[in-house]
């Protein structure tokens, strides 16, 4: 007898989750309809690595984003190579792009990627430290349409999952042209009211003055009441660009209202930016989100080639389909076989078969036990009709079928049993 006692359990490691069943049956839901919507409008799945040389994120994302300063995770592999964990998924898409030169066959390319992101971030609802992510990118296109097209594709999968509640806020946040300028405004403008503002956005206003917006802090909030609007700073180019993307969605009838404090989290935006929030998850409001990133592309060594794309947060995604009602699977059609006697186990074994080589989902207890304690798992598992296989049908060629609604039984040729079954749930 050991002397240890028990083994001591390991459990998951802080903020990453196991996704168990059935929840991961209604993961699978959201998988699908987004890979079928995506599909419609022409994106291909891509696959992309989980671990990348840090360096891709501090010249994508941002060298002073929380993302990059604090949220991490980093190491060296045994070779010394600087490695961390994607936070996030469109700076490796970017360079998988790059690196395949798929653009020089095509000077369009729609992907679309899933797959846990990791951030070290304070866990709580609906913000988890090992993430996953749906997101889809479009490369290659300058025109506003672009924009608004990504967009109505993330409203039609909303739709399609049949959420309510979800509204679509966007935004400009200006380019490179006009941007600075309007950093100094802003900047000029938070030094005068800098004593009423956080620690945080106080480190903002040096690094990255546009994240004051972003702040949660109510104080922060009202004190930018009287900030300079980023939209007094638009260069007539960010300007007609945002009116057009505009006009694309009022035209594709994507309801939408502007919010000029949406300004992301990550450094490679420019222009549009948007986000589609709830209030019914509390804080972490924002299930998906994403904006235009000219100038990724070519900063991670491509071609100039214009991006535009978003991320949905799979596990607010899930909350929500789960506080509206909407996260159940379709039942399906369950067929219980029940078998009596030592010969009925030896059959049932090519019956099961043939039933799951056409399609029936089957499931039986690996054993011949009473009827009483097979009827009462196949009620358990909410079985349609139940087979019951026992030696004197089987003499007969035959078993009897239960339907378990109608509470009647009859007796079903074996030869017959796969036909039954196939045409069930038609
Ligand atoms: P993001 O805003 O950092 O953007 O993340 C997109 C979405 O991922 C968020 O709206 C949220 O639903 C989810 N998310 C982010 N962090 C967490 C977390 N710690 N726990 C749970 N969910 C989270 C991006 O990642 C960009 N790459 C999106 C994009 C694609 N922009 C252009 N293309």
């Amino acid at each position: 007898m050991s002397m240890s006692g028990p083994a001591k359990k390991i459990t998951a490691v802080k903020g990453m989750n196991d996704i168990m069943p059935p929840a991961s049956t209604a993961w699978q839901m959201v998988e699908d309809t987004a890979a079928r919507v995506f599909a419609t409008y022409g994106y291909a799945e891509v696959r992309i690595p989980v671990v990348e040389e840090t360096q891709l994120f501090v010249r994508s994302v941002g060298e002073s984003t929380a993302i990059v300063e604090k949220e991490m995770y980093s190491f060296t592999d045994r070779n010394g190579l600087p490695l961390s964990l994607r936070p996030e998924g469109t700076a490796s898409l970017v360079r998988a792009y790059v690196e395949s030169g798929a653009y020089v066959a095509e000077p369009i390319a729609k992907y679309w990627y899933r797959g846990p992101m990791f951030r070290y971030e304070r866990p709580q609802k609906g913000r988890q430290r090992q993430f996953y992510q749906i997101g889809a990118e479009l490369l290659g296109v300058t025109s506003p349409y672009a924009d608004a097209e990504v967009i109505a594709m993330m409203a039609q999968l909303i739709r399609e999952l049949k959420l309510d509640g979800v509204a679509l806020e966007i935004n400009s946040i200006g380019c490179p042209t006009c941007r600075p300028s309007f950093n100094e405004k802003l900047i000029a403008h938070l030094k005068s009211v800098e004593d009423e503002l956080c620690a945080d956005c106080k480190r903002r206003m040096a690094k990255n003055p546009l994240r004051v917006f972003d702040c949660k802090n109510e104080g922060c909030k009202h004190v930018l009441d009287s900030a300079p609007r980023i939209s007094s700073g638009w260069c007539d180019e960010c300007r007609v660009h945002f009116d057009a993307v505009k006009d694309a969605l009022t035209s594709t009838g994507v309801a939408f209202v502007v919010n000029e404090r949406i300004v992301r989290g990550l450094d490679y935006y420019m222009r549009t930016a948007f986000e589609f929030t709830t209030d019914q998850l509390g804080a972490q409001n924002a299930i998906s989100a994403g904006g235009r990133y000219d100038g990724l592309v070519r900063d991670l060594g491509g071609p100039d080639v214009a991006g535009v794309g978003f991320a949905l947060g799979m596990e607010r995604m899930m909350l929500l389909l789960e506080a509206q009602g909407k996260a159940a699977p379709p039942p399906s059609d369950i067929v219980y076989c029940a078998v009596l006697g030592e010969k009925a186990l030896e059959a049932a074994l090519p019956i099961i078969q043939q039933l799951r080589n056409d399609g029936v989902r089957v499931e039986w207890d690996f054993a011949s036990k009473s009827l009483k304690s097979q009827m009462r798992r196949a009620g358990k598992i909410g079985a349609e009709s139940v087979i019951i296989l026992g030696d004197d049908e089987l003499a007969k060629g035959a078993a009897v079928v239960r339907d378990m609604r109608a509470q009647a039984q009859h007796e079903v040729a074996l030869k017959d049993l796969p036909r039954h079954f196939v045409n069930i749930g038609e």
